[in-house]
């Protein structure tokens, strides 16, 4: 089967930005992968290249194929994408109700119009999505009057509208509380022994969920490593990855990063 993304010697500019510099990467379906680096170390840029929301500067020898094909009608593309995104969630106005946003996914829109018609079976798919996420009674309720956590729920019925093989979260547990956290992540689990491919990008190891055997390292728009968690995940490419002294903790087939050295002061 083709890869589901495949990047080649791909730069990339963010304004005057070089963003991205000769990234290559290829995803296979079914294999989850994390990307780590610091900020602005051009994660979101990846991601955005995937979803078709920025392409790269155009250069002979850099290629972007996605599902096997380099070019796309950005729609049915995206309709093979689910995205949850801090910055997708920022884009809701506070008045646009939970059934709303996961109806708005139909038409990878923030909101809906009354130009829009939908079908009473995308409303009871809408509802559907709601139910399974926990947030079924949430349907007329507004996004500004939602936990951040529920929020983070409606978002993620939003990215199953159109049923996707591929999630792309970017940051998707930002500002949620530990409990939260655990049952986002728990239902990304879920949608992965139902076979959804996913990209994670977090500051947090320990959303590293047991079935992400990758892990690639972004530092500064350039690849700087990209191989098995267990390789990965260590003080030294961690303290190289981010500049400071990193110990790598591991619990549960988890991990979580401490300070190097804190413990002697
Ligand atoms: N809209 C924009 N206009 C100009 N420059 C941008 C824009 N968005 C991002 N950049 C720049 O591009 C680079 C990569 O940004 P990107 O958002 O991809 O980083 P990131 O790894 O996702 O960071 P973070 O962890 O903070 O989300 C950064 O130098 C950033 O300042
Ligand atoms: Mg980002």
């Amino acid at each position: 089967m083709n890869p589901i993304v495949e990047l080649r010697q791909v730069t990339a500019y963010r304004g005057e930005t070089k963003a991205l510099e000769e990234v290559s990467l290829t995803v296979r379906a079914g294999e989850h992968l994390v990307i780590l680096g610091p900020n602005g170390a051009g994660k979101s840029t990846l991601l955005k290249l995937i979803t078709r929301e920025l392409y790269p500067a155009v250069r002979p020898e850099s290629r972007v194929r996605l599902f096997g094909q380099e070019r796309h009608n950005v729609w049915s593309l995206r309709r093979r994408l689910g995205i949850v995104s801090h910055e997708l969630q920022r884009q809701y106005r506070d008045s646009v109700t939970g059934l709303d946003v996961v109806l708005s996914g139909f038409f990878w829109s923030t909101g809906t119009w009354p130009h829009q018609a939908f079908t009473p079976a995308q409303h009871e798919h809408a509802y559907q999505l709601l139910a399974r996420f926990g947030v079924g009674a949430l349907a007329s309720v507004p996004f500004g009057h939602m936990s951040a956590g529920e929020q983070r729920r409606c978002l993620l019925a939003r990215a199953l509208v159109h049923d996707p093989a591929v999630l792309i979260l970017d940051e998707p547990t930002n500002g949620l509380d530990v409990a939260a956290r655990f049952a986002f992540l728990g239902l990304v689990r879920e949608l992965m022994a139902e076979g959804k491919t996913v990209l994670l990008v977090t500051h947090r190891l320990d959303e590293v969920v047991p079935e992400i055997e990758r892990v690639v390292l972004l530092k500064e728009g350039r690849i700087l490593a990209d191989g098995p968690k267990a390789e990965m995940l260590t003080d030294r490419w961690l303290t190289r990855l981010y500049g400071v002294p990193i110990t790598v903790v591991e619990a549960n087939g988890y991990y979580q990063v401490v300070p190097a050295g804190e413990a002697q002061r």
